[in-house]
């Protein structure tokens, strides 16, 4: 039988990594390391330092696969969605049936942790679901970026017995602050969504490339801050060429 591994390995942050994860990556016997485009060989030189750094004693190989990318400006995002999963599933397929042998054990590296805004998990239960590979899978939990967001700002996520709830940057643009909830952590905007929330008497805290040598924080007031995180985000951006960035929204107290 193969084995494969999801292991979180953190948001940027090579000592995010769990002893567990540190455990995992040395059962491995080949990685397979996930990004898209040039853009992120950032990301791709911390997982390999990641392998690198805590595999011992042990011959790996590694193996590097550009992810394919959502087909952005269609009309049709659900469908956009739809195509860009079954998309990675044939790449996941293709990884895992030419690189993993029998008795073997494949590891992927996933952001964070593999539970929160990733598709790795669904890819490969639709797989086995397919019948085309049989393997056996485990997942390892990592420290999300939501996690290194507040210990980096030293906030709590939650009022005391509040509710918080994650969503996204296309959710909050559409939706507002959600109903019922104080606080409100967003990540995947791509289109500052924030700047839309000014006037609700609103607090931000927000990071860029959290836990790496890039990153960027500001806190304050929404109405505030919010024109200097777009300039910022936008510099940033326009220097590296990507940006990842996640922010927590809750009513500000007086
Ligand atoms: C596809 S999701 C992956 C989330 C990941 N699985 C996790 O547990 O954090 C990508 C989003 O995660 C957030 N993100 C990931 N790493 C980050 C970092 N180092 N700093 C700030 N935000 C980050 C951003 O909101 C980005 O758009």
């Amino acid at each position: 039988m193969k084995r494969l591994l999801l292991i979180g390995v953190g948001a940027g942050d090579p000592e995010q990594l769990t002893i567990q994860a540190v455990k995992a990556l040395n059962r491995a016997d080949v990685f397979f390391l996930l990004d898209k485009g040039s853009s992120k060989t950032k990301l791709l030189d911390l997982r390999r330092e990641i392998c690198e750094r805590y595999v011992e004693n042990r011959d790996f190989r590694v193996v590097e696969a550009e992810l394919p990318e959502r087909e952005r400006g269609v009309a049709d995002y659900a469908g956009s969605v739809v195509d860009l999963n079954a998309a990675k599933q044939a790449l996941f397929e293709q990884l895992i049936d030419e690189h993993v042998a029998e008795g073997e054990c494949g590891a992927f590296l996933v952001w964070g942790d593999p539970a929160l805004y990733d598709s790795s998990i669904r890819i490969l239960d639709a797989i086995l679901a397919s019948g085309r590979l049989s393997f056996d899978y485990e997942v390892i939990p990592g420290i999300t970026s939501v996690q290194a967001l507040a210990a980096r700002h030293r906030i709590a996520l939650n009022h005391i017995g509040g509710a918080v709830q994650i969503t996204t940057g296309r959710r909050l643009a559409r939706e507002g602050m959600p109903a019922g909830v104080q606080d409100v952590v967003v990540m995947l905007d791509a289109q500052d969504s924030y700047t839309g929330l000014r006037g609700q008497d609103l607090e931000i805290f927000w990071g860029a490339y959290v836990g790496t040598p890039d990153e960027l924080l500001i806190a304050g007031r929404l109405d505030e801050v919010a024109e200097r995180i777009r300039e910022t985000r936008l510099a940033a951006r326009e220097a590296n060429g990507w940006i990842m960035d996640t922010y927590l929204l809750r009513k500000a107290e007086d």
